[in-house]
């Protein structure tokens, strides 16, 4: 944010203006850690707002599937690992939880989710964004195989989930509901709104001007090699498995169960994840895949 202030800033000077102001809207999900991102921002002297004047920062709760800008309002977005979560799980997955292992008829009902919700972002954006705005998306993505590039950590996710069905310690019917509402979009799903024979609307108001593909190192395994410690690997990945997913993972745990009981399903999982993975670091390292685009909406 500190770049795009200064960049805004440089621009305005060669224009001739004096210093603008410069709203900064933050969104996410209502039940974001709002406290934090407000302390962070209000109060880190790492804060794009510190030494700063007339900048100023505001929240949004709506989702990024809906509208949540007045039309012609925004002048720049930046959007980072956010649109691979789907807006619903769009069907459950049998005998997985990882939208990449899913395949026929119910890996195209994935595909045609992401699809929908990706063109209901882009039509939202188109919208809201300025003639001439741009927009920066750093996309969790997928290889030409449509692999996200953490395969080996969610299939042991789901090897641990199976285990606890065969020892009795997860219903079958719970474990049924277990689907990670995420997609890995490839780069051709990524593309496809901007292609000529897309069906999605807005394709003349919007062009995407840059696409880039990197895969991230697995700093957590470079660590593990220089200093051998296995067990701080296994921490590491288990506290971001229980960040990331825990919540939608075990959100349809049966209401029969007693608190004690679905908080006891949750470390056992937890435990046996962070065991599994303490024995075997290579196998599990994640190698993500992003997808780098910069997008603009047609001056008019
Ligand atoms: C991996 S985090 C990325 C956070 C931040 N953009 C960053 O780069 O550090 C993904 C974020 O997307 C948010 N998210 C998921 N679905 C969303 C939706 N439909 N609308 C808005 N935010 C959403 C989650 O709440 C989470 O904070």
């Amino acid at each position: 944010m500190k770049t795009a202030i200064a960049q805004i800033r440089t621009l305005a000077a060669k224009a001739g203006g004096t210093t603008i102001p410069i709203s900064v809207t933050h969104t996410d999900l209502p039940t974001n850690d709002w406290s934090t991102l407000f302390q962070t921002v209000l109060c880190s002297p790492d804060s794009y707002l510190a030494g700063e004047s007339n900048v100023f920062c505001f929240a949004s709760g709506t989702s990024i599937y809906q509208q949540i800008f007045p039309p012609n309002h925004i002048a720049f977005g930046y959007s980072a690992i956010t649109e691979h979560w789907l807006s619903r799980k769009p069907c459950n997955i049998p005998n997985e939880i990882w939208s990449v292992r899913a395949t026929g008829q119910v890996r195209e009902t994935w595909a045609a989710q992401a699809k929908a919700d990706w063109h209901a972002f882009l039509q939202y954006r188109a919208l809201e964004m300025q003639p001439s705005a741009q927009l920066i998306i750093v996309g969790s993505g997928a290889d030409a195989e449509g692999n996200s590039g953490a395969e080996g950590l969610t299939d042991l996710a789901n090897h641990i989930l199976r285990q606890l069905v065969k020892d009795g310690t997860l219903y079958p019917t719970e474990y049924e509901e277990m689907a990670i509402p995420t997609y890995y979009r490839t780069a051709q799903e990524w593309k496809e709104p901007f292609t000529s024979d897309s069906n999605f609307p807005q394709g003349g108001v919007l062009s995407l001007d840059h696409f880039g593909e990197v895969t991230l190192p697995d700093v957590y395994l470079e660590k593990f090699q220089q200093d051998g410690n296995a067990q701080a690997f296994a921490k590491a990945y288990t506290g971001f498995f229980k960040a990331a997913y825990e919540p939608c993972l075990f959100v349809n745990l049966s209401d029969k169960r007693t608190p004690e009981s679905r908080q006891q399903v949750i470390d056992l999982f937890s435990q046996r994840l962070q065991s599994a993975l303490a024995q075997d670091p290579a196998k599990y390292s994640c190698r993500w895949r992003l997808q780098l685009m910069l997008i603009s909406k047609r001056p008019e």
